[in-house]
């Protein structure tokens, strides 16, 4: 349906009919009639906690949170108050020079950071972190190729997007078969085969694949990387822009299935919803270059002051015992609220669990697509999985409670009643 008849079924404010309006006209055409059409006219408006409003004040809880840019909720007081301070002294600082800000926040992910990845490179997105991560990766191997996951997904900057969604990067022209191999998920004998003419840099992977619905890898898949990695002298490279500050309840995926990376790269939460900063932590070996090439990636904002002194802040709360102890509480009580779901409503057909990391799967095709239409007027926002419109991306915060997960529960029941009925 053209956007004028949508709207006018929809019946906007005249704030929302405008800003979907000038949306439509100068930013996302397509996008805005995909969620209009679908049943879901979101414009944000007010945000706080686990929650949020649209412009029009429909009240939903975020199981969403962007991906993990919410894990510590939307607008966290400390978090606000920690940029505000930051906001005080500091500005973006100049990149080209030492600043005390970045060199806390290296200093301290290099601690909480698994086995002994040290250096760290600071970038304005979780993309371009993906993207130094394979530069790194290439030039310290001396190789060009790279292996992921074909349902990975790791940006959409350059290298980042060529090492993900094939059809994405070949619509831009910017795929390069030849130097970026794709394996199925689970498949140790297909990554060893890519790996056996010794000619791959780098296996990039997501511990836990979001954009595949977060389908849980057995015990042995990520050891049996690393031991194909070291076995043919390749890099392991774990992004854990969505696994990682705690949602599996260990710092980071890696962590949780007992295997230590080459490189890492988080992101998204690490600005708590507040500023944008990426991050990649990799080995001594790996930084060598940062010895040699001071200027080897240079970014104005990549490692802003003021987003190093709120991450700081973001990842000692990530960090804290009691963050993990409210998440081990909350997994525990979520997969036994989802079990009696399933048991009672079989259109919920699987359940994927480490943690807070969580996948629905119903039965049919793009029934998590129709899930999420439906989850929208209950007042609750959470996304299908782009790459397995069956599953639902089931994201709770870190620090949400009891409360809030059985709310949610109760309006997965209203959806699921109506979406299989
Ligand atoms: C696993 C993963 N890696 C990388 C990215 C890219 O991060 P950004 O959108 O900050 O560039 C995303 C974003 O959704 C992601 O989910």
């Amino acid at each position: 349906m053209p956007l004028p008849e949508t709207l006018d079924r929809l019946s906007p404010s005249p704030r929302k009919r405008q800003a979907l309006e000038q949306n439509h006209a100068y930013l996302m055409p397509n996008r805005v009639e995909l969620w209009t059409g679908a049943g879901v006219p979101l414009v944000i408006g007010k945000r706080e906690g686990y929650r949020f409003w649209d412009l029009d004040g429909h009240e939903l809880q975020d199981l969403h949170l962007n991906g993990g840019t919410y894990n510590l909720g939307h607008r966290h007081p400390e978090m606000v108050a920690a940029l505000a301070e930051a906001l005080e002294t500091l500005d973006v600082g100049n990149h080209h020079f030492p600043s005390e800000a970045r060199g806390r926040l290296a200093a301290r992910l290099a601690e909480l950071a698994p086995g002994d990845l040290h250096y760290s490179v600071f970038t304005p997105s979780g993309s371009e972190a993906n993207d130094v991560a394979i530069k790194s990766a290439r030039h310290a191997t001396e190789r060009r190729k790279i292996v992921s996951l074909e349902a990975g997904y790791h940006g959409a900057s350059g290298l980042s997007g060529a090492a993900g969604d094939d059809a994405n990067a070949a619509y831009f022209l910017s795929d390069y078969p030849d130097e970026f191999l794709k394996v199925p998920f689970g498949d140790l004998d297909a990554v060893e085969k890519a790996l056996a003419p010794g000619e791959v840099a780098a296996v990039l992977i997501e511990p836990i694949p979001a954009t595949f619905g977060f389908p849980i890898p057995s015990d042995d898949y990520l050891p049996g990387l690393r031991a194909l990695c070291d076995r043919h002298g390749t890099l392991l490279v774990a992004d854990e822009v969505q696994t990682g500050l705690g949602r599996t309840g260990r710092l980071w995926a890696c962590e949780a299935f007992g295997i230590e990376p080459d490189l890492l790269i988080t992101g998204k939460g690490l600005g708590a919803g507040l500023y944008p900063i990426g991050a990649v932590v990799m080995s001594r070996r790996v930084g060598e270059w940062l010895h040699e090439r001071g200027w080897g990636y240079v970014s104005t904002f990549g490692g802003s002051e003021l987003g190093c002194a709120l991450a700081l802040r973001a990842l000692e709360l990530c960090a804290a015992e009691k963050t993990a102890r409210n998440v081990a509480e909350l997994s525990e009580h979520l997969a036994a609220g989802l079990a009696d779901l399933r048991g009672r409503h079989p259109f919920l057909c699987d359940v994927r669990q480490k943690g807070l990391v969580v996948g629905l799967g119903f039965d049919g095709p793009n029934a998590a697509m129709r899930m999420s239409a439906a989850l929208y007027p209950t007042g609750l926002w959470a996304m299908f999985a782009g790459f397995d419109r069956r599953y639902l991306q089931w994201k709770t915060g870190l620090l949400a409670d009891r409360a809030y997960v059985d709310e949610a529960l109760g309006k997965l029941e209203t959806a699921l009643t109506k979406v299989a009925g």
